[in-house]
């Protein structure tokens, strides 16, 4: 079998006594679309952030290709590939949507002074193009503090695309939009990531648009991964159904 493109191995970490991660084992393909469910408290982001070097689990590793990323600063493993996106969008309000992502897109680069004019021009339409494939260009040019939330999650999913990463980490990327938008924008979100080679792992909570974008489930309850499957077997396990999904009482 060829190298998975990520693997944690026996992840445990705690907070004092909340075990946040325990025995988590993941292998992941190039390539998977993985959703991460689970109530809140479960464990999802505490796992993400693990990833991305934000926190360090107390035991176990996590190999990104093969190579060990488990003690590496989040800088560095995003300059391995990894980006993110969070729960709250990391963006600065006061500028427009093109020069958050001329910022986002001269900090991926690491050839040149962050004011260097020489490779504005290819900047300029690396972050048109991203815009655009995230229907964002009818906003280039507002401030983003006047946009609203789902419009601001956009961008900050694009942001993360400018270091043209290999693997994505979206954490609730339709948090806090409502559920007449969450459906369009999930689209958006995964056509725009579809014509990338990219491996992408998202926290949702909505499991109609786990089941419609996820090819692989991997359920977490109390730090612990309680199912790991295709979207229709994880969904319908009695554990997935008692602790995620509520759809099985117990009489
Ligand atoms: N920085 C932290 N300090 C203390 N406890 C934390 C911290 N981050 C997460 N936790 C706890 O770890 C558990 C898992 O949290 P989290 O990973 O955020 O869950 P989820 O993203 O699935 O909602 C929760 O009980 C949470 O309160
Ligand atoms: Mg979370």
């Amino acid at each position: 079998m060829s190298t998975p493109l990520l693997q944690a191995c026996g992840i445990e970490k705690k907070f004092g006594a909340v075990v946040a991660a325990s025995a988590i084992d993941i292998d992941i393909a190039a390539g998977e679309r993985v959703s991460l469910i689970g109530s809140n408290g479960a464990g999802k982001t505490t796992f993400v952030n693990m990833i991305t070097g934000y926190l360090k689990p107390d035991a176990g590793s996590i190999t990104l290709a093969g190579q060990d990323i488990t003690r590496l600063a989040p800088r560095a493993i995003t300059h391995l590939g990894v980006a993110r996106s969070f729960q709250i969008p990391q963006l600065c309000g006061e500028l427009s949507v093109l020069d958050n992502m001329l910022v986002a897109t001269a900090c991926q680069d690491r050839r040149l002074s962050f004011f260097q004019p020489a490779h504005r021009p290819e900047r300029l339409a690396r972050a048109d193009a991203l815009l655009e494939r995230f229907q964002l260009t009818e906003h280039r040019d507002r401030r983003v503090a006047e946009l609203p939330g789902g419009v601001r999650k956009l961008l900050d999913i694009a942001m993360a695309l400018t270091g043209q990463p290999r693997l994505l980490l979206l954490d609730e990327p339709t948090s806090g939009v409502s559920a007449e938008e969450k459906f369009p924008m999930m689209d958006i979100i995964m056509t725009a990531l579809g014509r990338e080679p990219m491996t992408v792992l998202f926290v949702e909570h909505d499991m109609d648009i786990v089941e419609r974008h996820a090819d692989r489930v991997v359920a977490f309850y109390s730090g612990r991964i309680i199912a790991d499957d295709t979207p229709a077997v994880a969904l319908a396990t009695d554990d997935v159904r008692r602790y995620v999904t509520g759809t099985l009482r117990e009489e």
